[in-house]
């Protein structure tokens, strides 16, 4: 079958702006967009630059816009789409380094500012830190997430505020304060409690659309917020 694919163009050592190119791929209803993407690179355009690495939806790092929504290029099939027309763009809200490739720096940056370790001063245990089943339970989506940026990307107080940290770094805070092993629960809130925190999310839900790991990442920052304000989670 053959596919017309537009993908956003833009090498900031030539280009004046972003434009569109189009390429026609001969693929089947069982590929991936990441496919599509790797057979125009091998065999239109080897200047074509895209980010990628396990193929298999667990690196997070080909998160892009497929025909206007936030997704993962190796975890969206041809049939999975309307149509024989594909548009692909990088991820908004970003600067664009090339082609599809983002400047995540800002992404990473925010991700490290909530402290994404466990925090323990006691002397591990000879095995392992252990947690009930029950206090699992509490972190085990959260742990879910694989850092692909397409929920931070795709919220408008991320866009409108570059300090916001974003539902990504929010979640993965969660993932620690709500940890029963860790240590650092009151830091880490302070943290997300700030104005660049937990109080700037209006629950637009963008975020859980974008997810391709289908994380509430709502819920989470609602929790986050009842336990700032020290209510009962
Ligand atoms: S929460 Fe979902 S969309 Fe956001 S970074 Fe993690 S996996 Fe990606
Ligand atoms: S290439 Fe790793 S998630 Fe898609």
């Amino acid at each position: 079958m053959e596919y017309s694919v537009e993908i956003l163009r833009f090498d900031p050592e030539k280009d004046r702006s972003p434009y569109y190119q189009s390429f026609l791929v001969d693929a089947a209803l069982n590929e991936r967009v990441l496919d599509v993407l790797l057979k125009i690179r091998s065999e239109q355009d080897s200047t074509l630059a895209l980010r990628k690495s396990c193929g298999h939806g667990v690196c997070g790092s080909d998160a892009m816009l497929i025909n206007g929504e936030n997704r993962l290029a190796c975890a969206t099939l041809l049939k999975d789409l309307q149509g024989k027309s594909i548009r692909i763009e990088p991820l908004p809200g970003a600067a664009i380094e090339k082609d599809l490739v983002i400047n995540t720096d800002p992404f990473w940056e925010k991700n490290r500012e909530v402290m994404p370790y466990l925090i323990n001063p006691n002397p591990p245990p000879d095995r392992e830190r252990l947690q009930s089943p029950a206090e699992h339970e509490l972190i085990a989506e959260s742990t879910r997430c694989i850092l692909c940026g397409a929920c931070t990307q795709a919220c408008p107080t991320s866009w409108s505020n570059e300090n916001y940290l974003g539902p990504a770094a929010l979640l993965k805070a969660y993932r620690f304060i709500f940890d029963s092993r860790d240590h650092a629960r009151q830091e880490r809130l302070e943290k997300v409690a700030s104005d660049r925190g937990i109080w700037k999310c209006y629950t637009i839900y963008n975020c859980v659309e974008a997810c391709p790991k289908e994380i509430d990442i709502t819920w989470h920052i609602t929790r986050l917020k009842k336990a700032a304000l020290g209510t009962r989670q």
